[in-house]
């Protein structure tokens, strides 16, 4: 069993521990944004956690996280939940969402793109599936879950300029802005080594939990928490969105890395 070990950093919480033992001792409905990649049992190489348990083991673990989870979100809470499924296991993500159902709503359900073609140009990255039966994997989800989906939403925040501003006066609108949609292109930033994906074979980029961040609306009081923090990358977001966040990261260089992180990002919004 790993030791719990907690250190805090600016106005963020850092846990190299065990996900299910931190969240039992969280108070209840104390978190405002959940942002979390789990692993997605795809046999990812991860330093210390085995990425390979039964189907059924590994969703019944997850069920217990996401009950913890429930537990210490707000009734006004929004729970992101980012997982991907693979060709060899397509159910995965939807198996797993049948079994949230019983303790969540799910308010919405994005997709975000990490390549796309448009036309004949392309743009993002993705690795790709070396075969002639199954298609290169361009998108995950983003699962957005709630206790009863009533949950308000910022969704100019989070939104776009309309390309048509006549749309603006036509359609009584009081900003040049609409919601942007389910579908996300967030791109990964072009690296040529490891190093610069921190090491980690399954990071997402920082603006994903940012834009998650932005749609719930998030205020100086607000409290971000993700159970799987891995490099840190969302409490990077929290950071640049000026709130307080809580990670949990069961494996100690990861939990290294995620502070360097974490420092920076705080050193240089101090200028
Ligand atoms: C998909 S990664 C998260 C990556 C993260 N979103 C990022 O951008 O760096 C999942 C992480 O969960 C961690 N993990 C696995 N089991 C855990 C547990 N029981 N408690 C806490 N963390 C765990 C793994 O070490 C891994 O870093």
């Amino acid at each position: 069993m790993i030791r719990t070990r907690r250190e805090v950093l600016g106005g963020h919480t850092l846990y190299r521990a065990d996900c299910v033992r931190v969240l039992k001792r969280l108070p209840s409905e104390s978190v405002d944004v959940v942002v979390t990649s789990p692993p997605y049992n795809l046999g990812l190489a991860y330093r210390s956690y085995k990425d390979r348990l039964t189907e059924d083991d590994y969703l019944t673990w997850m069920e217990g996280v996401c009950r913890e989870i429930a537990r210490v979100m707000r009734d006004d809470a929004s729970f992101f939940l980012n997982i991907a499924g693979s060709s060899a296991q397509p159910w995965l993500p939807f198996e797993l969402m049948v079994r949230l159902r019983q303790i969540f709503t799910l308010q919405n359900h994005i997709s975000w793109v990490k390549s796309i073609a448009v036309g004949d140009v392309t743009f993002g990255h993705f690795k790709p599936v070396n075969s002639s039966r199954y298609i290169n994997r361009n998108h995950e989800h983003v699962f957005h879950l709630t206790k009863n989906g009533d949950v308000m939403l910022d969704r100019l925040r989070a939104g776009v300029p309309f390309t048509d501003k006549t749309n603006i006066a036509r359609r009584q609108h009081r900003a040049d802005r609409r919601c942007r949609g389910d579908t996300w292109f967030i791109p990964y930033e072009t690296v040529r080594s490891r190093a610069g994906k921190f090491s980690h074979p399954g990071t997402f980029p920082v603006a994903l939990p940012e834009r998650c961040l932005a749609l719930h609306g998030v205020h100086a009081e607000s409290v971000l928490l993700d159970p799987f923090m891995g490099t840190g990358t969302s409490l990077v977001a929290a950071e640049k969105s000026g709130i307080r966040g809580i990670g949990i990261e069961a494996d100690t260089t990861y939990v290294r890395v995620a502070r360097e992180r974490l420092r920076a990002v705080i050193a240089e919004r101090a200028g």
